[in-house]
């Protein structure tokens, strides 16, 4: 199989760098995902769109060696290295797999996670009812997405705007818009899914980057790679000068960046 196109082909040429530049990120993200699903020793568990494996890991180690972690992502690269950073965990198993029609049994597992996954999907409602069938009855149903962004911080992803086509304006991944703008959006998707006992958790992330190259070298190396890859190639040193100087203007006394962000978990139950 050759590498994906669209959103999985930028994953696929990220994975690499995924959640390795130093800074603590996707992590503590989905550390606080995982916390709020409470999972039991022996659980079957399924994470959607696992990436290099951020929840993957800690749900597994929560369920533990009598329980199953299955982690499928549509980007084969993000799916060998999770596979090979996790291969010390016999509970676990990582696979190619499609988040908008996953091809699983229905009510196989007892906690379905996806940690910032939802937003990328063509079609995140229908998702979101496929993925709630493979939930046993009483199933746990738990989804990350983001909350407002840090105005700076959407300042400097302003700089992309001109490039961007008019989908990725839409920027569902920052919630200004769609279901992912609100907790009320989020639990109406949850509601059309028909997952019960529906509630939202909040929690912030600080992410930290050293200087203006710390913050460029993170930026290519998650979904925010798609706005570079929009950029024409003869106009990516001149965006990266506007960057560098929005960066290097937001610097703290100790010349680092900081930005905090408000994460939002919404957690529901299978009927
Ligand atoms: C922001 S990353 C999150 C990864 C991981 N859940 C984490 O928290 O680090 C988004 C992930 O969704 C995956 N993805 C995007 N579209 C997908 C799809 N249709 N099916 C499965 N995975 C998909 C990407 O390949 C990428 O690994």
């Amino acid at each position: 199989m050759g590498p994906p196109d669209g959103i999985a082909g930028v994953f696929d040429r990220a994975a690499d760098t995924y959640d390795d530049v130093g800074v603590p990120w996707f992590g503590p993200i989905a550390r606080g995902l995982v916390d709020e699903l409470a999972v039991a020793p022996g659980e079957r568990v399924l994470d959607v769109g696992c990436g290099r494996g951020a929840a993957l890991a800690p749900l597994a180690r929560a369920t533990g060696p009598a329980g199953y972690a299955l982690g499928i992502d549509l980007a084969p690269r993000m799916v060998d290295l999770a596979a090979r950073d996790l291969a010390d965990l016999p509970q676990v198993e990582v696979r190619v797999g499609d988040a908008q029609v996953p091809e699983l049994p229905p009510a196989t597992f007892d906690v379905v996670a996806s940690c910032l996954v939802l937003f990328f999907l063509p079609d995140p409602a229908d998702a979101l009812r496929a993925w709630t069938r493979l939930l046993v009855p009483g199933g746990r149903m738990g989804v990350t997405t983001f909350g407002p962004q840090d105005d700076r911080w959407r300042a400097i992803d302003a700089l992309f705007d001109p490039y961007l086509p008019p989908a990725m304006l839409d920027a569902r991944t920052s919630g200004r818009r769609g279901p992912f703008a609100s907790d009320d959006g989020m639990t109406a998707l949850f509601d059309a899914a028909g997952l019960g006992s529906v509630r939202t958790a909040h929690r912030t992330v600080e992410a930290v980057f050293r200087d203006a190259e710390h913050y460029l070298e993170f930026s290519w190396s998650h979904g925010q790679r798609a706005m570079w890859e929009a950029v024409p190639v003869d106009a990516r040193d001149a965006v990266r000068a506007d960057v560098v100087a929005a960066v290097t203007a937001l610097r703290d006394g100790s010349g680092a960046l900081r930005f905090e962000q408000d994460v939002r978990h919404t957690l529901g139950t299978a009927g």
